[in-house]
């Protein structure tokens, strides 16, 4: 990467369903191409997180919309990782927590909480080299992105991922269960009006399914040198769609 590529702000939009491996491929990519790390999806947990501190109910958009419009919500892109602060508070854990995961869902499909975290999300990566993660960063936050990539796996290979997570963090978990919080979760972020989950028609899709972690970050590395460094990088983006 030059000076003149940070200069100017460069964006790798990395969407797709939970459970891809999304997040850790996000942030290994951005190490090892020495970019910054978005991860907006914890943007919409701290926003979740306001509202049920709040004691706002779910089904209030109204209430949701004003008290996230109130709530201070940044990330720390300085740190490597992406911690996140509410209202000045570092919350990058309670906001991994089950309540928390339950209910935002039902946040981030408020429209007035999408329209401010988004305006949060492009001034955060503004002038800066970022690998941002999430559902609509190719189709809606950047949709000039240098880089988009859609990662996708089949709902029962991202089912048995969780639950082998679950297990190997001491958690109780149970497949079935596991899955049908995947395809609970998959339906309701691809029907939600505002900004439904969708490849954007210029991404690089990429089935996870049956990839190594390793052969996944390989294959995004080889697509950002190919657009970002390499002398070609302004040539129109094509869906190629890498299969395992
Ligand atoms: O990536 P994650 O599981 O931490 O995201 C939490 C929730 O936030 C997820 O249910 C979908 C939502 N989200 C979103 O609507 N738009 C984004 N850009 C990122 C996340």
């Amino acid at each position: 990467m030059t000076q003149a590529d940070s200069a100017r702000g460069r964006v790798i939009a990395i969407d797709g369903p939970a459970g891809t491996g999304k997040s850790t491929v996000s942030k290994l990519i951005a190490k090892r191409v020495g970019a910054h790390y978005l991860d907006t999806g914890a943007m919409y947990r701290a926003a979740t997180l306001a509202v049920l501190n709040a004691g706002v109910a779910l089904d209030d958009s109204a209430a949701i919309g004003t008290t996230v419009a109130d709530a201070d919500i940044r990330l720390d892109l300085g740190d490597g990782g992406c911690t996140a602060y509410l209202d000045g508070v570092d919350v990058s854990q309670e906001i991994r927590s089950d309540h928390v995961t339950s209910a935002v869902s039902a946040v981030s499909a408020v429209a007035a909480v999408r329209t401010k975290l988004v305006a949060v999300q492009r001034s955060e990566a503004e002038g800066e080299f970022v690998v941002v993660e999430g559902r609509d960063i190719g189709t809606v936050v950047f949709p000039d992105a240098d880089v988009k990539v859609f990662l996708t796996a089949t709902p029962e290979a991202r089912a048995e991922r969780r639950h082998r997570q679950n297990l190997s963090a001491g958690r109780d978990s149970d497949y079935e269960t596991v899955l049908a919080s995947v395809n609970r979760r998959d339906h309701l972020d691809s029907t939600r009006e505002v900004s439904p989950l969708r490849a954007a028609d210029d991404a690089v899709l990429v089935d996870t399914s049956d990839l190594t972690l390793a052969q996944v970050v390989d294959t995004l590395d080889h697509l950002i040198r190919e657009r970002i460094v390499s002398p070609a990088s302004d040539a129109p983006t094509s869906k190629t769609g890498v299969q395992s």
